[in-house]
């Protein structure tokens, strides 16, 4: 399917799981393979990303079961197991798995070549090679961009000071400090989401939290682990948002994980007049999980930055789309990242919801939105990114007339079922 029809005015109910957490699975597939034997996940999403990560450890030697119904062995080969691949590792359209793995692979005894899809290797990658340079890393890039050639080789401990809050940047700074011969503290702007250092504890690595600073010592052994892993509060966000702006909806969606480091758009939610709540709060190896449900509201405008765009870096896209329904000049900053995601997110949110009769306005670092607006059938497109894609898809299910949303194959990047999931809560997506 490349494209999507949306109907609006339906009422949205039920109850329903998301699949599971990217995030945490790139890394129950990065840190099993580095584990002293085998480590088993269920809830594992079938997505495009963590497939790429699957094949590139797949292609350092590391026994990996086909996932049967989100279950699967990762057969660890310990932390100095890998084996040279005989081709590039492919990190597809993930940076995630690009980012990630080159700190693991800077302190191997082999060299490798991440590369990746265009829209991959358009995405800044110095943000990892020069710290991950000051700690002995050799590498090479195309001006700072993917293809990244790595030759491992022995690294030290360093203290890093990071400006940009970015998970990716710590997780791959943290995985090189296994290999380091001394420990390596990493002081972030913000608090960019921590399962990287809650998983490393889990498998019993000497790592440290302190607020924004973390430090890890450089480890021999890391245990193998079980995890079910926890429903992806990204994913779920387009629900819970098509839930608030639906006519007469309520949705309860079970099992999503809430680990703060994530959940700012339920703070701005909130603020905004619509309550989510958090049911069966519990933990589920060490990352918190909770049913969260939630049901039709009147919103009203609110200003969101600093530290809370960390929190919700990948829901301020969803979050322009309540913004247009919402009372009054919903405003948000300090979001410039959102520049160099899968795609410029400012540019192509501006420019796809101003073409469904939304006033927004870009700001270097953010969108200024002025609501309510009604949304008027169109076509748009979601430019090859797979949030815009969904964004979109929620937006046309308030809108005056049908939208025609082009481009959506990308939402199996990260939300594969996404369409029939909608549609089994009562969406009418064509
Ligand atoms: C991710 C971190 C975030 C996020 C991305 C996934 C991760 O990126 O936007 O979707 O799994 O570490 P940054 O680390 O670049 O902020």
């Amino acid at each position: 399917m490349t494209q999507l029809v949306v109907r609006s005015g339906r009422t949205l109910r039920g109850c329903m799981r998301v699949p599971g957490d990217k995030s945490i699975a790139h890394r129950a597939l990065l840190l099993g393979a580095l584990a002293d034997g085998p480590s088993h996940f269920s809830g594992f999403p079938a997505s495009g990303d963590c497939q790429a990560t699957l094949e590139c450890i797949r292609d350092m030697g590391v026994h990996v079961g086909e996932p049967r119904e989100g279950s699967l062995v990762v057969h660890g080969q310990g932390l100095c197991g890998l084996q040279a691949p005989t081709r590039p590792l492919n990190c597809q359209r993930s940076g995630t798995t690009m980012r990630l793995l080159a700190g693991i692979m800077a302190g191997q005894r082999f060299a490798a070549t991440l590369t990746g899809s265009s829209q991959l290797l358009r995405r800044p990658m110095r943000r990892i090679i020069e710290p991950l340079q000051q700690m002995g890393a050799e590498i090479e890039s195309r001006a700072g961009h993917g293809p990244l050639t790595i030759r491992g080789r022995p690294l030290q401990g360093h203290v890093h000071y990071l400006c940009i809050a970015s998970a990716q940047v710590k997780s791959a700074l943290l995985l090189a400090g296994l290999y380091a011969d001394a420990p390596t503290t990493v002081h972030q702007p913000g608090p960019a989401r921590d399962h990287t250092e809650r998983m490393l504890a889990t498998m019993g690595a000497a790592i440290q939290t302190s607020g924004l600073t973390v430090s890890i010592r450089p480890t021999a052994v890391l245990r193998p682990f079980s995890l079910r892993i926890p429903g992806d509060f990204s994913s779920a966000a387009f629900a819970l948002v098509a839930a608030v702006l639906a006519p007469r909806s309520e949705l309860a969606i079970q099992g999503v994980g809430v680990n703060p480091t994530r959940t700012g758009l339920l703070e701005s939610l909130a603020e905004m007049g619509a309550e989510v709540h958090l049911e069966q709060c519990r933990d589920v190896a060490d990352e918190p999980v909770a049913d969260l449900t939630v049901r039709t509201a009147d919103l009203r405008a609110i200003s969101v930055r600093g530290e809370r765009v960390v929190r919700m870096i990948d829901e301020l896209p969803v979050l322009a789309v309540a913004a247009t329904q919402a009372r009054g000049t919903t405003v948000v900053r300090d979001a410039a990242e959102l520049r160099v995601k899968e795609t410029d997110r400012i540019a192509n949110v501006v420019s796809e919801l101003r073409a469904l009769g939304a006033q927004i306005e870009p700001l270097e670092d953010g969108f200024v939105v002025t609501g309510p607006t009604a949304l008027r059938a169109t076509r748009v497109d979601s430019h090859g990114d797979h949030r815009l894609a969904m964004a979109l898809s929620i937006a046309g299910l308030i809108a005056q007339g049908d939208v025609v949303v082009e481009n959506v194959q990308c939402i199996d990047d990260s939300f594969p079922g996404f369409v029939r999931w909608m549609r089994e809560i009562g969406a009418d997506y064509g």
